[in-house]
């Protein structure tokens, strides 16, 4: 691909964003940005510091300095946090939640947006998130909100989860989804919000390979 390129996919928790971000990413030849990990990365600094995720005085004694690095190779992102690969370990459903509380810091979404500005102006990529469309790239090439009812998208994370070995409550999972659901759309500094030019597709009733190749028919 020439011209360089960057497409936003945002959505809530569990709409599928990041399969379809990745074959997106794939089949185009470009760069996938999962910004979800970030701050999924920012809430493991805190609590491995003890900081409590709400408490913005004591995020932002670390947050400017975050040794937070995103490498790719074996086809895939990994995430370091302080020298470590902390892929696997940020996936922990109990990082879910409070990467969904951090995320609401003001101090922390300018510092990862910072960072997801810089990245998207070096390369074409496929960024998913919350707020991309709407905030961090409200220029991008091409926005598209992804979502799924509740019920559907704690099937996938629950079967997700279950293979990856975690012993998971679908219940559970379900008001999980719900909470980080609120926390993202009602928290004041750019929250989850579909963008007024995104494209607009429920996956409830659709296949990975279906909402794939839906995206790609608006972009090639
Ligand atoms: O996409 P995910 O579940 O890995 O994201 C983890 C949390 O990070 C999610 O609850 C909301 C937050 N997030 C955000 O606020 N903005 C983004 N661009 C990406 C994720």
């Amino acid at each position: 691909m020439e011209k360089r390129i960057s497409i936003a996919l945002d959505g809530p928790s569990g709409s599928g964003k990041s399969t379809v971000a990745k074959q997106i990413a794939q089949k185009l030849n470009i760069l996938y940005l999962d910004t979800g990990a970030m701050y999924r990365a920012t809430a493991l600094k805190a609590i491995s510091l003890n900081i409590d995720t709400f408490d913005e005085e004591g995020v932002k004694t670390f947050i400017d300095d975050i040794d937070l690095q995103i490498k790719y190779f074996d086809g895939t992102q990994h995430t370091f946090l302080d020298g470590q690969d902390v892929s696997e370990k940020i996936r922990e459903p109990h990082v879910s939640m409070a990467a969904s509380n951090i995320s609401s810091l003001k101090c922390v979404r300018l510092k990862m947006v910072d960072m997801q500005r810089k990245i998207a102006q070096s390369m074409s990529c496929v960024l998913d998130g919350r707020d991309i469309g709407s905030f961090v790239l409200p220029n991008a090439d091409f926005k598209f909100y992804v979502t799924a009812s509740v019920r559907v998208r704690a099937d996938r994370r629950y079967k997700e989860l279950v293979a990856k070995g975690h012993n998971v409550d679908f219940d559970d999972l379900e008001k999980e989804i719900e909470q980080r659901d609120y926390n993202d759309k009602n928290r004041d500094f750019a929250p989850l919000k579909q963008a007024e030019d995104a494209i607009y597709i429920d996956t409830s009733d659709m296949n990975v390979e279906e909402v794939v190749s839906k995206i790609l028919s608006y972009i090639v």
